[in-house]
């Protein structure tokens, strides 16, 4: 038996990870094991709650507003011990979060193969997104398995003179995860029908009129949690937010809000009064799905959210300077806008008053996988690519 150590620490990585863990879990000749560190508490445990997954080992490392010093100095000790332990053949990591490159650097001095799961996202610029452009590069030199989401992806990576033979192109597993959940809403009357009911109680909680339903009014999907962000960036988005607000009064922004302090004391302070701006606490992935689903615009400066909307056809609007999955630029369904009021602003006011630019950045397109990528994963563990 390959003994695999899937860590995950972070909503995203939970979201990402699923489908590869599952698959391990289905494979002949694979053990994983579930490898909690505990970066998030709340809104890690919403997403294995969600896809029946529970965490073998739980390393609980998350403080309050912790800082990534106290952070990365937590996850090597405490995984460092795990690694003892497992004594896994290979660990896999996902992405680019402070336990991804924890993850795998521990994982390289105990020299057990790592497998990089959406390996090869680069923006080039260190400051931006910080610091997880830092991470993935860091996670990148210690790797032995790149499985790059996209044909792009492989190309930073040779770029960086990875060898070819250890880039696998599969797809991102966001789009796994995505098309499961999509064609289960889909196909499932009474789970849609409780997803109403817990969706028309949060809004309810959150401001909106009593009886008001999630379709009455359309809406604006808003998320936003990014360190460049923090400060003045957020104090910006908040302010367009509710020019926006002010603006489309017959719109809501419906708001999911981080719970990093950093996001969730400035967002409330600045909008929780607005009588159309729903902000609500991080709901769990499958009334995210819906949110999205639902939605006239994505407005976001989150990387899972930018790889999902283009597939259900949203346009998004990317708050963010730079990004790393140019795929949907290029299709044609994101565009950068930054954190620039007026920029926010006008981007947002084109798409909701000139229905042909709507149109043009309302196509679905899957630029990042086809809802297999797991399965290519675990070929390549168990040596059969
Ligand atoms: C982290 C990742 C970021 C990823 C994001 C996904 C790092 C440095 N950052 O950012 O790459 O895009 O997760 O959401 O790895 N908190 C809670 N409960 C939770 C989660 C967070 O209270 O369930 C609060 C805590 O006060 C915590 C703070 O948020 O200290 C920050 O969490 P942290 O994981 O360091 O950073 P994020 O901003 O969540
Ligand atoms: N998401 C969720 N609930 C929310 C907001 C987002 O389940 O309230 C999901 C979303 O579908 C996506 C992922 O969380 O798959 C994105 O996570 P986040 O934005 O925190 O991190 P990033 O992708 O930027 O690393």
């Amino acid at each position: 038996m390959t003994r695999v150590a899937v860590i995950v620490g972070t909503r995203p990585e939970a979201i990402k990870m699923a489908s590869v863990y599952k698959a391990c879990a289905a494979a002949d000749g694979i053990d994983p094991v579930l490898v909690s560190t505990g970066q998030h508490r709340e809104m890690l445990a919403q997403v294995l709650d969600v896809f029946e997954m529970t965490a073998d080992i739980d390393l609980n490392v998350m403080s309050g507003n912790q800082t990534l010093a106290g952070l990365t100095a937590r996850l090597f000790d405490a995984l460092d011990g795990m690694l003892e332990e497992v004594k896994p053949d290979v660990v896999l990591v996902q992405g680019d979060t402070t336990s991804v490159m924890c993850g795998a650097i521990s994982a390289f001095y105990r020299d057990i193969p790592v497998g990089h799961v959406e390996a090869g996202l680069r923006t080039g610029n260190l400051r931006a997104p910080f610091p997880e452009e830092a991470n993935r590069l860091i996670a990148g030199r210690v790797t032995t398995h790149h499985f790059a989401p996209t044909e792009g992806s492989r190309q930073n990576l040779l770029r960086e003179h990875v060898e070819d033979s250890a880039i696998h192109v599969t797809g991102n597993t966001v789009i796994d995860s995505l098309m499961i959940e999509v064609e289960r809403q889909r196909a499932d009357d009474s789970l849609r029908a409780g997803i109403d009911v817990e969706l028309q109680a949060l809004l309810v909680d959150a401001g909106a009129p009593s009886g008001s339903r999630l379709e009455d009014t359309p809406y604006i999907l808003v998320t936003g949690h990014r360190r460049e962000n923090h400060g003045q960036g957020f104090a910006d988005i908040c302010s367009s937010l509710a020019w926006l607000a002010s603006k489309y009064s017959d719109h809501r922004i419906i708001y999911p809000v981080h719970l990093n302090p950093n996001v969730r004391e400035v967002v409330h302070e600045q909008l929780g009064d607005l009588h159309n701006i729903l902000l609500l606490p991080p709901v769990h992935y499958r009334l995210f799905v819906k949110l999205m689903n639902g939605s006239r615009l994505v407005l976001t400066d989150s990387g899972g959210v930018q790889e999902e909307a283009p597939s259900l056809g949203k346009p998004v609007l990317v708050m963010r300077e730079t990004t790393e999955r140019p795929e949907g630029v290029d299709a044609g369904t994101v565009r950068l806008v930054g954190t620039d009021p007026e920029k926010i602003q006008s981007e947002v006011s084109r798409l909701l008053d000139d229905e042909s630019a709507y149109e043009q950045m309302a196509m679905r397109k899957n630029p990042y996988g086809d809802g297999h990528a797991a399965a290519r994963i675990v070929q390549v563990l168990a040596g059969k690519a």
